[in-house]
């Protein structure tokens, strides 16, 4: 198969690369570039452990051909966790203890900020629903729900 050249914004840096027809965005990121944060869980659409934004909507990075972001903006969870903007939920995270292994937890972060960015005041059965596409084998999902619940107060206090 012939290579093809992709140019993409990612994590606000201009990125371009040759990219086989086959190759996901998720391993994309992290064999050409090294952002190993986006994690691959079931590799088919299922775990949201690849969950990345891509032009503001978030995506499983897993379901996406590389080829198809071309000309794309990305962030991944090392762009959303350097410019600080989940810096409040990976504290509460870490406070409420809704990590263990962590596997699951860039894709639960973007996930959670997602919900939060469209609704300011969620109740627990809607942060549930809007992490229902992503698995967590550690946690139980109570401390998560609490840590996002938790994260929801505090900016709302802070607006
Ligand atoms: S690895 Fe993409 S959804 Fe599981
Ligand atoms: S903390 Fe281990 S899978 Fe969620």
């Amino acid at each position: 198969m012939t290579p093809t050249s992709i140019a993409l914004e990612v994590n606000g840096e201009r990125v371009e690369a040759q990219v086989l027809p086959r190759l996901n965005l998720a391993d994309f990121l992290r064999e050409h570039l090294q952002l190993t944060g986006t994690h691959v869980g079931c590799e088919h659409g299922v775990c949201g452990a690849c969950t990345v934004r891509v032009d503001g909507e978030i995506v499983r990075a897993c379901l996406m051909l590389a080829m198809q972001a071309d000309g794309g903006t990305i962030e991944t969870i090392e762009g959303l966790s350097d410019s600080g903007e989940v810096a409040d939920l990976q504290d509460a995270f870490r406070n409420r203890n809704a990590l263990q292994c962590g596997y699951c937890t860039p894709g639960m972060l973007i996930a959670a900020q997602d919900l939060l960015k469209q609704n300011a005041d969620p109740s627990r059965e809607q942060i549930r629903e809007h992490l229902s596409g992503n698995y967590c084998r550690c946690t139980g999902y109570q401390a998560i729900i609490d840590a996002v619940e938790s994260t929801a107060r505090s900016r709302r206090g802070r607006a």
